[in-house]
């Protein structure tokens, strides 16, 4: 945060505190915050362990003088997600360089050579006090500003840093040195700036400034040699002009990893691009740098207007954000086909891959890359694409993808399925394909993120805002948006209308059965309270088109009711898993009525043949089931649309379970929304 209009401390507070709550979803283990003391040359640190609710009411409890007006301020705050080092108050953010916090820092990403750093430090009597990745950087910091002696700049400072550590960072820096100042700076971390004004704010975008670059010499080691920059290129600030310091126009910036976290202050923000270092200066300025002079990257930043309504990300009467998302799906569907769908004519345009149909079709194999349940809306819709486009897929784990470094060609076509577009493995496996030559496309929820800016092409899901650590209308909406290109791909082909248009005509109904599968929620309930929840164990067995239910389903009961939970596909029950099954064990088979129905039908056989009495999830009208003794009973529609209805009760039983466990359900132990880490 970086203001330059009257608050007093508690109204900084509450704006920071406020703020990192809101992102509680992307991790949740500890909170911290650093706020100016005295005057801005003094720095204080707060922090807690657990949710952010703890370190509101530590600084309720110990921070003093609420009432105190500052002018000019910056501060910063963070909630964590462990990577190095166990969720402790120490390990969490801010960390700093010294007692004196000389300087002070909140990271989001992991620095990979901390290590090294930390040794080549530590060599020069430098004490560490945490386990963290992120305490070299504060201490990186002081060490480069000492060894200068005090002649480099802030920025300076943290270009310096940012060229001495490798991995991935979005970094917010305060220093007593630079009373009023704050540094921001990114690389493969998301990282944007809020920017409020009580008037108008009539610029639309930031000038980059591109400083002379640091020599190769610059090292650690001989810190020394460096140059101070001497050359300072006119930028198109915002804010005071410095030359007319008693003209000040109140401004607030912020600084976020997510527009989740300011959005309820402005709408007026700017994505920072990698090795983008933004400064706010004491008197309202703010400057964006390039670590690296002329790398080919764009030399203007634009301010965007957010489209996300504070509304979007509250939770209305529902209990649990999950909850609300799940009974949301009925409108995300509509959204995610609205516009897009010419049911008359029975096509479908999606616009972001207009100038691309005709390379996509020519392509010699898809590959899908995605992680989590993003990976299972991949498995969902593998086959409509196949059986459409006639191309070849194939589907990778990002994390997978990466290890083996898969061989990628430049007549590939490779589809990055990502909710938040900032999941860390998805991003480097897309970069790897973006230097292979392949032509890369996004499906993503969210405008803006680095999936969505880095793929040649794509397509929004427009599911809206998803907190909820558990994904549901997302999948729901990924698998929808996949069906969609897929029905795009194959317009050229005469033989498959028939098929485009049993399918469209699906996607019509669609909203209003999603309607009808949700009125499942107290049989689902009921099935959670009577039967499951003091279950140790659940399967779940599908095939052919349900698969991907099977596994998303146990997903979601593993993630959010810690109970163990296996999706199995049908067709390798006798493989190994039929073992498990007795009397005892607790199975959902998924048997919906499509080409692999007798299929599944014998795996309902060889399954009460051991005694097993699964639970059947089926079409409203199939009459044939008699063997079992509870059925889920899902309306129809075309087969390849069947797991967006089956998989809404298990979602909904995966909820009840988890608050039947009393399990905190929009934040599961040890889990984050979004992955920014690889
Ligand atoms: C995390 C979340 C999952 C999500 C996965 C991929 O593990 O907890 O719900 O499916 O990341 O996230 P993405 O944003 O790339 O879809």
């Amino acid at each position: 945060l970086s203001y330059f209009s009257e608050n007093t401390r508690r109204q900084i507070l509450d704006t920071l505190i406020g703020g990192i709550a809101r992102m509680e979803y992307r991790g949740y283990d500890s909170a911290g915050l650093a706020i100016s003391g005295e005057s801005e040359s003094e720095i204080l640190v707060y922090k807690q362990v657990g949710k952010v609710a703890a370190l509101r009411e530590l600084v309720n409890n110990e921070a003093t003088d609420f009432d105190k007006k500052y002018t000019a301020q910056t501060s910063m705050a963070h909630t964590r997600w462990a990577t190095h080092g166990q969720p402790t108050t120490y390990n969490s953010h801010p960390h700093r360089s010294d007692a004196n916090n000389e300087f002070t820092v909140v990271h989001n990403g992991i620095i990979t050579n901390y290590k090294e750093i930390r040794i080549l430090l530590e060599k020069k009597g430098i004490r560490f006090e945490t386990e963290t990745d992120t305490e070299v950087v504060a201490k990186l910091a002081k060490y480069i500003y000492d060894s200068q002696r005090g002649k480099l700049n802030f920025v300076e400072v943290i270009k310096a840093v940012c060229k001495e550590i490798e991995g991935a960072f979005a970094f917010a820096f305060k220093s007593t040195h630079f009373p009023g100042e704050l540094v921001g700076a990114r690389r493969g971390s998301p990282l944007l700036i809020g920017i409020k004004t009580t008037n108008k704010l009539d610029i639309d975008y930031f000038d980059v400034e591109f400083a002379d670059e640091l020599g190769e010499s610059n090292t650690i080691a001989n810190m020394e040699k460096v140059p101070a920059y001497a050359k300072r290129a006119q930028s198109k600030s915002f804010g005071n002009d410095t030359s007319s310091s008693t003209q000040q126009q109140p401004v607030e910036y912020f600084l976020a990893s997510d527009p989740a976290a300011i959005v309820e202050h402005t709408k007026k923000v700017l994505y920072l691009e990698d090795d983008d270092i933004a400064h706010f200066s004491p008197t309202g300025d703010l400057r964006i740098h390039r670590l690296r002079r002329d790398d080919g990257m764009s030399s203007f930043r634009s301010i965007m207007t957010l489209e996300l309504e504070l509304a979007e990300i509250m939770k209305g009467s529902f209990p649990h954000f999950m909850l609300k998302e799940i009974y949301e799906q009925p409108e995300s569907v509509i959204n995610t086909i609205r516009g897009r769908v010419d049911f008359d004519n029975h096509r479908v345009i999606l616009g972001g891959l207009r100038n691309y149909l005709s390379s996509i079709r020519r392509c010699r194999r898809i590959v899908f890359i995605a992680c989590g349940t993003s990976y299972h809306s991949c498995i969902a819709t593998r086959a409509i694409f196949e059986e459409l486009t006639e191309i070849p897929v194939s589907i990778d784990l990002a994390s997978d993808f990466l290890d083996r470094r898969c061989p990628i060609f430049r007549d590939d076509v490779c589809i990055f399925v990502s909710q938040s577009g900032e999941t860390a493995d998805t991003i480097l496996a897309m970069r790897y394909c973006l230097e292979r030559g392949a032509l890369c496309v996004g499906v993503t929820n969210t405008v803006g993120s680095t999936i969505s800016r880095e793929t040649h092409c794509g397509v929004h899901i427009n599911a809206g805002p998803e907190i909820g650590v558990a994904s549901t209308k997302a999948y729901t909406s990924q698998y929808l948006a996949l069906v969609m290109m897929a029905l795009q791909l194959s317009e050229d082909r005469i033989s498959m209308l028939e098929r485009r248009r049993e399918i469209i005509d699906g996607l019509r109904e669609l909203p209003e059965l999603v309607k009808r599968v949700l009125k499942l929620d107290s049989e689902m309930e009921q099935l959670a309270e009577n039967v499951l929840h003091k279950e140790k164990s659940l399967l779940i067995l599908a095939r052919g088109l349900q698969n991907a239910t099977c596994l998303e389903g146990a997903l979601k009961i593993k993630e959010l009711s810690y109970m163990h939970s296996e999706g199995i596909f049908a067709g390798e029950l006798k493989h190994g898993p039929l073992a498990l099954i007795d009397e005892n064990m607790p199975v959902i088979l998924i048997m919906t009525k499509d080409t692999h129905y007798p299929k599944v039908r014998s795996a309902l056989q060889q399954v009460t043949a051991r005694k097993g009495r699964p639970i059947v999830i089926c079409n409203e009208e199939d009459t044939s089931i008699s063997e079992v003794d509870r059925t889920i009973r899902v309306p129809s529609t075309v087969d390849c649309l069947m797991g967006i209805l089956t998989i809404i009760p298990l979602q909904l039983l995966s909820y009840h379970l988890a608050v039947k466990k009393g399990v905190d359900v929009d934040f599961p132990r040890n889990l984050a929304k979004s992955v920014t880490v690889e």
